[in-house]
């Protein structure tokens, strides 16, 4: 790599593939697919990696695929787009606006694969000009949304062999031509509890003859999210919220049975991985105590996006170098959910914010919202980040360079 100049082979590739590239996410703009259907798209990117050299592995499902760059005995790097659209009504006034009723990529998906594909033509040319020192594994994931793409990849051998993961996410509150990043937790997990309590009902007039089931019901909702704000490190930020309650039919009557349903929101992944056996051995000690059957059923989300350290300073290098000095910007852990989680609970990687927003208008259009659209200009910086990164991180896990090795090969 030594003495290769990146950034003008990149101006290069860009000046010839931006408007393409453009081209193709309004295509996909046009199509969107919901989790586990991204049929159209996964071919879609298949036939542009099939004509540039490469052999994609399509997962058995038929959406989403896996394709190595280079081979050899160096290190492995993965670099991951999400490739689903939301169940969501599409509301711009755009000619790219979804075709499809009921279905638009209101997160951005279609820029995260469109960046993806740019960073894998430009790879496959490094690669065929022999200048990659190892291998980049490209994912292109299905249903993020659901989630769950991220385990099918991983039930199929898609990080096995890599050193470290790489990811992006539109920021629409970041400006185009910035990157946000944090070190450790960026997301956040989300999980459902459910929890049906019973006993035996009777007349109001003598509950001692019975389990005061709304009464402990009530004594459940209560005591649960007070004492896990005693047994949880607070900085954790762990939270029990309910959404639904039911019990009883009658002023009357005591019900035999009722249920009550929450969220479980939390910023730590270590509280995150203790919260289902504390909830449970807490809803077992209030139920004991007023003779009622409680049973819990707790539906894990995704864990927090915890970025490494160090993969996080191997992005910000190479993004200060993409994109120019002052490019990198801190950005604040989020509430959201995001599976890419579950990649970094068995490898070390990051994830980062891309803007998406133009500084010319200073409008920020939010994810998840029918109006969602991104400043173009994004999809090209992402390719720069993303290629970059890929490089830095080979050529780091490759061998220790000399400081200026480093400059002159990346300046
Ligand atoms: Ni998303």
């Amino acid at each position: 790599m030594q003495g290769r100049e990146l950034r003008g082979e990149l101006d290069a590739f860009l000046a010839e593939t931006e408007q393409d590239l453009v081209a193709f996410r309004r295509d996909l703009h046009m199509h969107p697919e919901l989790a586990f259907a991204e049929y159209r798209t996964t071919q879609r990117i298949a036939e542009r990696l099939v004509a540039a050299g490469l052999t994609p592995t399509v997962l058995p499902r038929g959406t989403g695929l896996i394709c190595d760059v280079g081979s050899g005995d160096g290190p492995t790097i993965a670099l991951r787009a999400d490739i689903d659209a939301l169940p969501l009504q599409d509301e711009k006034d755009a000619p790219y606006r979804s075709t499809v009723p009921g279905a638009c990529h209101a997160c951005g998906h279609d820029v995260h694969t469109t960046i993806l594909l740019g960073t894998s033509l430009f790879l496959a040319q490094q690669a065929a000009a022999g200048l990659l020192p190892g291998r980049v594994r490209l994912i292109f994931q299905p249903a993020e949304e659901l989630p769950g793409g991220a385990l099918e990849v991983m039930a199929h051998g898609g990080i096995s062999g890599v050193d470290r993961i790489f990811g992006l996410h539109c920021d629409p509150r970041v400006d185009v031509g910035q990157l946000g990043l944090k070190s450790g937790p960026i997301t956040s997990a989300c999980d459902r509890v459910v929890i049906r309590v019973s006993g035996p009902g009777g007349h109001t007039a003598r509950p001692h003859l019975t389990a005061d089931l709304v009464f402990a019901l009530a004594k459940v909702l209560t005591e649960l999210p007070a004492a896990l704000s005693r047994r949880i490190d607070p900085r954790s930020s762990l939270s029990l919220v309910w959404g639904r309650v039911e019990a009883g039919t009658a002023a009357n009557a005591i019900p035999d049975d009722g249920v009550a349903e929450g969220t479980v929101r939390c910023l730590d992944e270590d509280a995150w991985h203790a919260a289902p056996d504390l909830i449970k051995a807490l809803l077992e000690s209030v139920a004991s105590a007023y003779g009622i059957e409680a049973t819990m059923e707790y539906t894990r989300g995704v864990p927090p996006v915890v970025n490494d350290e160090d993969c996080v300073q191997m992005l910000g290098e190479a993004a200060e170098r993409a994109l120019g000095a002052g490019a990198v910007v801190p950005t604040p852990q989020s509430l959201g959910g995001e599976d890419f989680a579950w990649y970094l609970e068995s490898i070390p990687g990051a994830f980062a914010r891309l803007g998406t927003r133009s500084p010319e208008t200073g409008v920020t259009y939010d994810i998840h919202q029918g109006t969602f659209d991104i400043d173009e200009r994004a999809i090209a910086m992402g390719v720069r980040v993303m290629a970059t990164t890929a490089l830095t991180a080979l050529f780091e896990s490759s061998h220790v360079p000399a400081a200026d090795e480093i400059t002159s090969a990346l300046a």
